[in-house]
């Protein structure tokens, strides 16, 4: 694959946070390169850093120092505005408790989202119908988030991240809130999103699903550790 295919680069990623006289530092000098359109999981113990780390692809938080570039851009060099206009053409996430505000039904939750996107807002409806088709939730859309179930819940919060259509979707224990038969639904619709070329980065807990993935980041005590790719471990099954 050539440089080209780089859609994140991540360079010397680190993030300290002061915690009255003790600096606390879940990320350090993490460097690594994301292919467009792969799938990758991260995993790790509690606290080693993997929430911290998709927040700071996710431009919802900033590194101390380092480098992140996302199609060649570098991040920190950009203004609030840019950012926001960044995150809302690359990035969509996907949180363990779902974020959903309650008093907006199905359609106006995703339909907030788009408001940051470039999409001309005569399209927003539209868009915002088509994801939640995508997700097979087309039949609720004037629901409320309290009248659905965890798994549909889920299911609108994926479609919140694909309206605008963007390249990366970015997913935090997505499943974690979930029983296994519904987990594997979400996981389905991901993989999915992975088949029609979006680039995923998902962290687990379940080493199964993280193991669905092409690439597996470890992380333990804010480092990576390990880069567990398919290929070796096929590898590793032949010899
Ligand atoms: N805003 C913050 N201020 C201070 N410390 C923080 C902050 N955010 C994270 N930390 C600390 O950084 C470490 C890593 O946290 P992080 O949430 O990234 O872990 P995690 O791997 O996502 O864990 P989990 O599996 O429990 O979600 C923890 O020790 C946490 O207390
Ligand atoms: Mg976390």
């Amino acid at each position: 694959m050539s440089k080209n295919d780089v859609i994140i680069h991540a360079k010397n990623l680190t993030r300290k946070f002061k915690m009255g006289n003790v600096d606390v530092i879940p990320l350090k000098n993490v460097s690594f390169d994301i292919q467009k359109g792969s799938f990758t999981t991260i995993i790790g113990p509690s606290g080693s850093g993997k929430s911290t780390l998709l927040n700071l692809l996710g431009l919802v938080d900033s590194p101390t120092s380092g480098e992140l570039y996302i199609n060649g851009l570098k991040v920190h060099e950009q203004s609030d505005h840019q950012l926001t206009k960044l995150r809302a053409k690359y990035i969509g996430f996907i949180f363990q408790s779902f974020h959903l505000i309650p008093v907006l039904n199905v359609l106006d939750n995703v339909m907030l989202q788009l408001s940051f996107s470039d999409l001309p807002k005569s399209d927003h409806k539209e868009a915002a119908i088509d994801a939640l088709e995508q997700v097979g939730l087309g039949d609720k859309l004037r629901n409320y988030p309290n009248d659905l179930s965890g798994g549909q819940r889920q299911r609108v919060s994926i479609a919140r991240a694909i309206a605008k259509k963007p390249e990366i979707i970015l997913a935090d224990e997505p499943t974690g809130s979930l029983d296994s038969k519904t987990g594997e639904g979400i996981i389905s619709i991901i993989e999915e999103l992975h088949k029609l070329g979006k680039t995923i980065i998902m962290v687990t807990h379940d080493l199964d699903i993280a193991a669905r993935a092409e690439t597996q980041l470890v992380l333990r005590d804010g480092e990576i550790r390990e880069t567990r790719t398919k290929d070796q471990k096929e590898l590793m099954k032949v010899y």
